[in-house]
């Protein structure tokens, strides 16, 4: 697989989760475990540009997949996250950032959220769309507003 740019290879068992061959067999410790069970985002990644909570997804289904984690990121979101203080501890930032990259793609792509739908929906983000969108990502510390500003920010 490529992660963040470079071609890996991985000679892995089969029961070993993408979180845990980045974070304990490659050193990409930019995801993070948190419930390792698909509940707070923490170790969210984007998988050929779509979001994936990557402690749910088996290591060998991505063979010759693109994986971008925190690492391997460079977009206006990060510096709007600082802007915004989009954080306070910082542990599920990671996620966040990558997460909403993935939404903000797929809302480019036209996918309709839950709350808005279809046709009707608004050619801009509104704020209750990015919370709706992004209440996959858990923030322990409450900075939810700060997030949700800094992705206002830099959406289209
Ligand atoms: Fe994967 Fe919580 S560690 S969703």
């Amino acid at each position: 697989m490529k992660v963040n740019g470079d071609v890996v290879s991985l000679d892995i068992e089969p029961w070993v989760s993408l979180l845990d061959a980045l974070r304990d067999r490659l050193g990409v410790t930019g995801p993070k475990k948190g419930c390792d069970q698909g509940a707070c985002g923490a170790c969210t990644v984007l998988v050929d540009g779509i979001r994936i909570n990557s402690c749910l997804a088996l290591a060998v289904q991505y063979d010759g997949r693109e994986i971008t984690t925190i690492e391997g990121v460079d977009h206006p979101l990060q510096e709007a996250f600082v802007r915004h203080d989009g954080l306070q501890c910082g542990y599920c930032t990671p996620g966040q950032i990558c997460s909403a990259i993935g939404m903000l793609a797929e809302h480019a792509a036209g996918q309709p959220s839950v709350v808005t739908t279809g046709q009707d929906a608004p050619p801009r983000l509104t704020e209750q769309e990015i919370r709706e969108r992004m209440s996959g990502n858990l923030c322990r510390c409450g900075a939810y507003n700060g997030i949700v500003q800094a992705i206002l920010d830099v959406s289209t």
